[in-house]
C-alpha cells in the first residue's frame, strides 16, 4: 500500500536522532520553523566509562524515544496524522542506537501511512546551516567536525556532496574528548579543554600540526593526541598551557586544510561550519578570520544546531520533500548503516571513526 501523499504546501516532517549519545526529536515545518523539539543526552550514563559505551546507549534510546515523540506531538498540537513524512537518521552511528531510532521511524511511518525518509546523519549536519539561514544557497564549504568526523566537503546541492578531506585516524572532538581524558578534565571533553585553555598560554608549548604543508588534503589528529600524552607525562608543563597549546594546534590544522582545499578547488561563496566542535570559540573565531581572507561569508548555526540533534535530521527531510515532491520516500526494509559515507565517490581513507 502507498503512503499518503505528503502536504507539499507546508509539509511537518518529524525528525528522530539515535545515533550516538542523544535522544532527540523534532517536529520541523518546511518554512524552517521548529513547532516543537526534545533532546535527551545520555551523558550521566555514559560519564563513569569516560566515553560512550553502544549497548547502553541503544537502550537508553530505547527506553527514551516513544515518550519523546508523544511529548513532542503534544507541544506542537499537532497529531500523527498531520505530520507528512517521518525522517530518521539511519547511519552512520553505533549500530544498536540507529537501528531503535529507525526502527522507530519505520513504526510511525506505517502508523501514520507517511512517507519514511532515511536520512545520513552527516547529511543533517551538512544542509543543518540552511535551517538556521534562509539565505544560504548552495554551492558552499563545509567544515564538519565532530566526535565521529572531521571533513571538508564542497555542498553543491540537497544530495550532492564532495569530499576533499577527511581524517586518517582520529576525529577532532575525538581528540579534544582525549586530551580531556589525558589531563582528567571529564566527559564530555570539548567545552572542559576549551574552558581550561582561556587560562593557558599556548606559546609555552609547541605541540605538532600533523599534516599541516602537506600535498595530501587530509587530517591527522592521534600525533597531536600522542604529543599532549608526552607533555603531561613529562610533568613540565601546567595543565591549561597543554589545552591551550592543544587547542592552538588543532585551529592550526583545520586553517591549513581549510587553506589546501580551497587552492584546489577556487573560490567559493560561503565557507560554513558544522557538526559539535563547530561549539568551539577558538574554532570560530579562525573560521570567521579565513572566511574574511578570502571573501567568503561566514555562516556557524546557532550552538543547539552543531551538535547532534533531530531538528536537523527532520530538516534534511524537508530539503528532500522539497526537491522529490511526493515521490520521496524510501522501502521501509531500508537498512541501518554503521558506515555511510556522504559522497560514495570518495577514496576510503585509513580510520576514519563510525560516530558522526
Ligand atoms: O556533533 P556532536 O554533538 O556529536 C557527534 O560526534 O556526532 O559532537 C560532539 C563532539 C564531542 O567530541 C565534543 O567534545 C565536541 O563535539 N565539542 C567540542 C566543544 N563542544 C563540543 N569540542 C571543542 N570545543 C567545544 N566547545
Ligand atoms: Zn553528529
Amino acid at each position: 500500500m502507498a503512503a499518503d501523499a505528503p502536504n507539499l504546501e507546508r509539509p511537518l516532517v518529524l525528525g528522530i536522532e539515535s545515533s550516538c549519545d542523544e535522544t532527540a526529536v523534532a517536529l520541523v515545518a518546511a518554512d524552517r520553523t521548529i513547532l516543537a523539539e526534545a533532546i535527551a543526552s545520555q551523558e550521566a550514563e555514559h560519564a563513569p566509562y569516560g566515553g560512550v559505551v553502544p549497548e547502553i546507549a541503544a537502550r537508553a534510546h530505547a527506553d527514551r524515544i516513544a515518550p519523546m515523540v508523544a511529548g513532542v506531538l503534544e507541544r506542537a498540537g499537532v497529531t500523527l496524522s498531520g505530520v507528512d513524512a517521518i525522517a530518521a537518521t539511519a547511519g552512520p552511528g553505533l549500530i544498536g542506537g540507529v537501528m531503535v531510532g529507525l526502527v522507530s521511524g519505520k513504526a510511525l511511518a506505517m502508523a501514520a501511512d507517511k512517507p519514511l525518509l532515511a536520512v545520513n546523519h552527516l547529511e543533517g549536519h551538512a544542509l543543518s546551516p540552511r535551517l538556521a539561514d534562509a539565505s544560504l544557497d548552495f554551492p558552499y564549504l563545509l567544515l564538519l567536525v565532530s566526535g565521529g568526523h572531521c571533513q571538508i566537503l564542497a555542498v553543491e546541492g540537497v544530495g550532492r556532496y564532495r569530499r576533499l578531506a577527511t581524517t586518517i585516524d582520529d576525529a577532532l572532538g575525538e581528540a579534544f574528548d582525549k586530551t580531556a581524558k589525558i589531563l582528567r578534565l571529564g566527559y564530555p571533553g570539548g567545552p572542559a579543554v576549551e574552558r581550561l585553555a582561556q587560562e593557558g598560554d599556548p606559546a609555552n608549548l609547541r605541540l605538532p600540526r600533523p599534516l599541516a604543508g602537506s600535498k595530501e588534503p587530509h587530517f591527522s589528529f592521534a600525533g597531536l593526541k600522542s604529543a599532549v600524552l608526552r607533555a603531561h607525562e613529562s610533568g613540565e608543563h601546567a595543565r591549561a598551557d597543554i589545552a591551550a597549546a592543544f587547542q592552538q594546534a588543532a585551529v592550526d590544522c583545520l586553517v591549513d586544510r581549510l587553506e589546501h582545499a580551497l587552492a584546489r578547488i577556487g573560490p567559493m561563496p560561503a565557507l560554513v561550519v558544522a557538526g559539535g566542535v563547530a561549539a568551539n570559540r577558538s574554532v570560530r573565531a579562525a573560521l570567521e578570520a579565513l572566511a574574511g581572507r578570502h571573501a567568503m561569508r561566514f555562516v556557524a548555526p546557532p550552538l543547539a544546531l552543531c551538535t547532534d540533534n533531530a531538528a536537523m535530521i527532520a530538516w534534511a527531510g524537508c530539503e528532500r520533500l522539497a526537491l522529490e515532491g511526493g515521490t520521496a520516500g524510501d522501502p521501509l526494509d531500508i537498512r541501518a548503516r554503521p558506515r555511510w559515507p556522504l559522497d560514495p565517490q570518495a577514496e576510503a581513507v585509513r580510520g576514519a571513526g563510525v560516530k558522526a
